[in-house]
């Protein structure tokens, strides 16, 4: 494990590393592509084929999950595995796909255009600023946030004047999420999200007991396995995942896409004049940024990776924003290019995908059909009011965040 190159490498949750982590990955490919980081306390895979290889291989397991996220969501589908991970996952996914899926489209358009309009009464001051020509947003603050948390609200049946609550909700759990170093507070913080979540939810799933619609929440109250139905907690936990899981991402994905496109202008006028070149766009932008960096597994047995041998129990960190600039995968890997050949643009939102934004395997993101529409219909519908929008003068998009990345705001003149 211990060579000079992997001993020159930075420690991975330094300072140093989060102001440039695709530097650092790049050297992590380049010099050591199956690292042992001291202050991770677990091995940093880097390369697009290890990475392949350990999210299909049931030998690295989402039991890291334990610690990572079962004290904010309980027991989710995203740690079980075998038939239980498929008997769980199978309850919601008619929602996310084919006809199912289809269903929410109108929910998607509406809420576009309501949180464009701003005829939406909403606690928060965000969205009274308004999107008209000519005026100044923050696209990913007043825009790409709401969006993802007004679909999946509506799709759960809960109403859009909590948007705040659930804002403040998964903020906390997000940040429980990329608390890589388990600082205390942030972890107590998380934990004290999800009671004050489950203390809401809670009279709601009660109420919609005797309330029976189309929704998930009623879905999942009705849904029976082997004859069986879910436990309250099953329940909470579903929602929970579900209220958390596309929200930042989904956001994130938009405003870094129109960075990169309103960075170098004639890349927007290009997508705007040809639609046909949107899904590539959104494609290219989860490959070389996508919102949710890196996932974590625990391995149950020994096995070797890339010739390192690795014992049972030891943490990986699958570092996906890595294995999608992998200069032995795709060519000229730091450029946003909507036009390479070597990405199957309309296989990205598949598990047989080029690159792993949504992850990859038996975990492959639930929502990435959803995930899909959402991103298409907001672009269209953005690039079709806003012809003319702009980047603010003199403001520069800039990238943070290691577990989750994106530009943290995006200004600009509509
Ligand atoms: C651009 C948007 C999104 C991105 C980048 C994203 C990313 C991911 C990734 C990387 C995973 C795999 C985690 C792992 O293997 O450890 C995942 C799983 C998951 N995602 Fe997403 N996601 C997005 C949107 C959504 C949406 C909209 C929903 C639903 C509302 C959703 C629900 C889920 C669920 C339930 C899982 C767990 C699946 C399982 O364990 O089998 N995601 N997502």
């Amino acid at each position: 494990m211990s060579n000079t190159a992997a001993e020159t490498l930075p420690g991975f949750l330094s300072p140093e590393v989060a102001a440039d982590p695709d530097a650092y990955y790049r050297r992590l490919r380049a010099e050591d592509p199956v690292h042992w980081d001291d202050g991770y306390q677990g091995y940093l895979i880097s390369k697009h084929a290890d990475v392949g290889f350990a999210y299909r291989n049931p030998l690295f397991s989402t039991q890291n999950y334990e610690v990572s996220l079962q004290p904010v969501f309980g027991r989710s589908m995203l740690q079980m595995d075998g038939s239980e991970h498929s008997r769980k996952k199978a309850l919601v996914t008619p929602y996310f796909r084919g006809k199912g899926l289809e269903k929410w489209a109108p929910v998607i358009a509406r809420n576009v255009a309501t949180i464009l309009d701003r005829s939406v009464a909403s606690a928060s001051e965000h969205i009274t600023r308004g999107f008209l020509p000519g005026s100044t947003v923050d696209l990913l603050a007043d825009f790409g946030y709401y969006l993802p948390v007004y679909v999946i609200t509506d799709m759960l049946g809960l109403p859009h004047s909590d948007y705040d609550r659930f804002f403040n909700w998964y903020n906390r759990h997000v940040a429980f999420l990329g608390n890589l170093a388990r600082d205390p507070e942030i972890d107590e913080s998380g934990r004290q999200a999800t009671g004050e979540l489950w203390a809401y939810l809670g009279p709601v799933v009660e109420d919609r007991r005797s309330n029976l619609g189309d929704d998930l929440i009623s879905g999942l109250i009705t849904a029976e396995i082997d004859g069986e139905r879910l436990a309250d907690a099953e329940i909470l936990t579903h929602i929970t995942q579900l209220l958390n899981a596309g929200s930042e991402t989904t956001g994130k994905a938009l405003a870094s896409m129109f960075a990169y496109l309103l960075r170098e202008r004639a890349l927007f006028e290009e997508v705007r004049d040809d639609r046909s070149q949107v899904i590539p766009a959104i494609s290219e932008t989860l490959r070389i940024s996508p919102p949710s960096q890196m996932n974590g597994r625990k391995i149950t047995q020994d096995v070797e990776i890339h010739g390192v041998r690795l014992p049972a129990g030891t943490l990986v960190m699958l570092l996906m924003a890595s294995a999608n600039r992998d200069e032995d995968r795709f060519a000229d890997p730091d450029t946003f290019n909507y036009h390479r050949t070597d990405l199957a643009h309309e296989k990205t939102f598949s598990a047989a995908g080029d690159t792993f934004a949504f992850g990859s395997g038996r975990h492959f993101c639930l929502g990435a059909m959803l995930a899909k529409s959402e991103l298409e219909m907001a672009s269209n519908v953005l690039l079709d009011r806003f012809p003319d929008m702009r980047l603010v003068d003199g403001f520069e998009p800039e990238w943070s965040g290691l577990k989750m990345r994106s530009v943290h705001s995006l200004k600009v003149t509509l």
